[in-house]
């Protein structure tokens, strides 16, 4: 992972890395990662004092959070990409026929190069990835980007994914309109397809679960500044833009796509160039 600039503080949440018990293995992770994002490493006994906690366990890199020292059970976050409800998609989601895949450009013998500018729990990054496209994952909250990097590095190894799937992703921190005006300087090559799924604040009907969702707002907050990311997108993608929208959610930056895939629940608003 490539990391842009780490966080130490976030609101006025206690955070600290830590690992479940103590296996060297995981407290080495747990110091590398401490660093990394200029956090405290805490020892396994000390998490009742933190309401975030950044947990290494057997399972992978988890986020526990609790909304106040009192609450007993923490709400986790973890980024599975073997998990069943994202195998299930992979398997029977429709391949190359499903909505994602339409949007971003993807037809028989076409796969698209996308910039996911908005990687969030890179479950969308991973369906295009599984499909064939190589996606650069672009997450601007170094936590959620610490679980992406986890669950890559976890994937990676893993023998129940084909080879190639993974070496399809590659992982960004960083602010996503930053990182695309940068790396048009450095390359000047343009992405196919720039995909964003910005927050929405009313977004009750997402891929991502309740869980998922509420703590992911209370870490990164409601995306304000997503017309902007729009603009940046639009004026760095070769091919098109999509834009996921709650389905009756106001156009992004009020601008009408080209075309627009309606599904149950939302939508994508395609804005070809
Ligand atoms: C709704 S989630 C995306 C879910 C994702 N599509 C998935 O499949 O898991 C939105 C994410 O976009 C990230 N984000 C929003 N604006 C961003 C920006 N300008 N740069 C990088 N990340 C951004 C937020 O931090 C949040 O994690």
């Amino acid at each position: 992972m490539t990391s842009a600039s780490p966080t130490a503080r976030l609101h006025n949440l206690s955070i600290a890395v830590t690992s479940i018990e103590d296996d060297k293995n995981l407290l080495e992770k747990a110091a590398k990662l401490a660093e990394a994002l200029q956090l405290h490493q805490i020892s396994p006994l000390d998490q009742k004092n933190y309401t975030l906690l950044l947990v290494y366990t057997e399972k992978g890199l988890q986020i526990q959070l609790k909304e106040d020292r009192k609450q007993k059970r923490a709400v986790t976050l973890l980024v599975d990409f073997l998990s069943n409800a994202l195998t299930y998609r992979r398997q029977h989601g429709g391949g190359i026929k499903q909505a994602l895949a339409r949007a971003v450009g993807i037809k028989s013998g076409i796969r698209p190069t996308v910039i996911d500018a908005t990687a969030g729990l890179g479950k969308d990054s991973f369906l295009l990835a599984s499909l064939g496209c190589k996606v650069t994952m672009i997450e601007r909250s170094p936590l959620l980007a610490a679980l992406l990097n986890d669950a890559l590095e976890r994937a990676a190894i893993s023998d129940e994914l084909d080879s190639g799937l993974i070496s399809r992703l590659t992982l960004l921190q960083g602010d996503a309109a930053e990182i695309l005006n940068r790396n048009w300087e450095v390359t000047k090559v343009k992405p196919d397809t720039v995909y964003l799924d910005p927050m929405y604040p009313h977004n009750r009907k997402s891929a991502l679960n309740r869980q998922e969702m509420r703590i992911i707002r209370k870490l990164v907050g409601d995306d304000d500044d997503a017309d902007k990311l729009l603009k940046a997108a639009l004026h760095h993608a070769g091919k098109r833009v999509v834009v996921k929208r709650p389905k009756g959610a106001p156009l992004l930056g009020d601008q009408s796509p080209t075309h627009v895939i309606s599904m149950k629940n939302s939508r994508y608003d395609v804005y070809m160039i």
